[in-house]
C-alpha cells in the first residue's frame, strides 16, 4: 500500500494577508491539505496512511471503522478501501439510517462500503475492550481504525505536516475533534512553537480527551506533559456545538471565498480560520510567524444546511 501519486504530498501551501497584519508583522501560511485529494483530503489522509500500511503488513483485507452519518472519515475511508482493492465495513451512529439516508452514505456505498446501523447506545461502545473483540472476531479479514483514524498510527501520520513545513514558524492553528491532529502536531514541533487548538465541539474537555486518546495509544506521560504544554486552546468558537453555525460564520466564510478565493467548510476549518483572524485582530500581538492547517472537510461541510 504506497502513498500513491494521486495523494499530493506535501501538499501545497499559501500566504494569506490583511492589511492591519501587515502592519503589526504577522504572517499567515496556510498548510494547504485540503488539496491532497478531492475526497481524502486534508487530515484524512494524514490519518489513514499508516493504518492502511498495516493493513497491508498483517495481510488483512478489509478495514472496518466507525462513523456519524456525515463523517468524512466514512467517506474517506471508502474511498480509499476502494480505489486498493479493500473492503470496507462501517459502524454508523443511528439504527434508523441507512444507505440511502443521504448522499455520504449512498456515495460510501458506490465505493462498496458496507454498514451496520446501530443504536446510540451500542455506538458508545466503539472505544470499549470487549466490544471490539467481538468485532474482531467477527470480521476476522478486518483492520479495526477507530473513529475518526483516532489512533496511534494516525497521530505518527499528522507528525508528517510539520516535517512539511519549510521555514520558521511561531504557532499551527488547527480545527480540533478528536484532537488526533493537533496532538501529532505537538508532537514533532519544537518548545518554543505552539499549537493554537480550536475545538468545534461545545464543552470539550481538551486536557481530559489527549491524555485519554495519548494513554490509549501507548504514549508516556511525558509525551502527554509534552503534547499539554505546547497546547493553546481557544475554546469559544464553536458556533454552538458540533454540525451547528451562526450567520456570522458563514458571512465569513462567504467572504472568504468571494474576496480571498479560499473554501473553508463550516464544520471544521471555517471556525478555526474565524478563531485566528479574531484573535489576532483584537490583540496587539505583533511579529508571528503564524501556519494554519486546512483540515479539509468540504465535501461533508457542504451538506451542513
Ligand atoms: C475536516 C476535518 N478537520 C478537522 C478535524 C479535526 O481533526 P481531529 O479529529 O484529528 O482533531 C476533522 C475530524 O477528524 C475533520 O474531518
Amino acid at each position: 500500500m504506497q502513498a500513491s501519486e494521486s495523494y499530493k504530498v506535501p501538499s501545497p501551501v499559501q500566504a494569506f494577508q490583511l492589511e492591519w497584519m501587515k502592519e503589526r508583522n504577522l504572517s499567515i501560511t496556510i498548510k494547504r491539505d485540503d488539496l491532497i485529494h478531492n475526497v481524502v483530503s486534508g487530515n484524512k489522509w494524514r490519518k489513514l496512511k499508516f493504518n492502511l500500511l498495516q493493513v497491508k503488513h498483517l495481510g488483512k483485507t478489509g478495514v472496518l471503522t466507525f462513523g456519524g452519518a456525515y463523517s468524512n472519515h466514512l467517506l474517506a475511508t471508502a474511498h480509499v478501501c476502494h480505489s486498493h482493492g479493500l473492503q470496507s465495513m462501517a459502524i454508523v451512529r443511528g439504527d434508523e439510517l441507512n444507505e440511502k439516508s443521504n448522499d455520504i452514505l449512498r456515495q460510501c456505498a458506490e465505493w462498496g462500503m458496507k454498514f451496520r446501523f446501530v443504536s446510540r447506545e451500542e455506538y458508545h461502545l466503539k472505544d470499549d475492550f470487549e466490544y471490539k473483540n467481538e468485532l474482531k472476531d467477527e470480521f476476522r479479514s478486518h483492520y479495526i481504525i477507530p473513529e475518526g483514524g483516532k489512533s496511534y498510527l494516525g497521530i505518527i501520520g499528522c507528525q508528517e505536516i510539520v516535517s512539511e513545513l519549510e521555514g520558521d514558524f511561531d504557532e499551527i492553528w488547527v480545527a480540533q475533534g478528536t484532537c488526533t491532529t493537533s496532538i501529532g502536531l505537538a508532537l514533532s514541533c519544537n518548545e518554543n512553537q505552539t499549537i493554537q487548538a480550536v475545538p468545534v465541539l461545545k464543552r470539550f474537555d481538551v486536557s481530559k480527551e489527549i491524555n485519554d486518546i495519548m494513554k490509549f495509544a501507548g504514549f508516556d506521560s511525558e509525551s502527554v506533559d509534552q503534547v499539554l504544554s505546547r497546547m493553546n486552546v481557544h475554546s469559544d468558537y464553536h458556533f454552538g456545538g458540533y454540525g451547528k453555525k451562526t450567520e456570522e460564520l458563514s458571512n465569513f466564510i462567504l467572504k472568504m471565498k468571494e474576496e480571498h478565493h479560499l473554501d473553508l467548510d463550516p464544520i471544521y476549518a471555517g471556525k478555526a480560520f474565524f478563531a485566528l483572524l479574531n484573535y489576532y485582530k483584537n490583540s496587539n500581538i505583533e511579529n508571528r510567524k503564524i501556519v494554519f492547517l486546512h483540515t479539509g472537510g468540504l465535501i461533508a461541510g457542504s451538506y451542513l444546511k
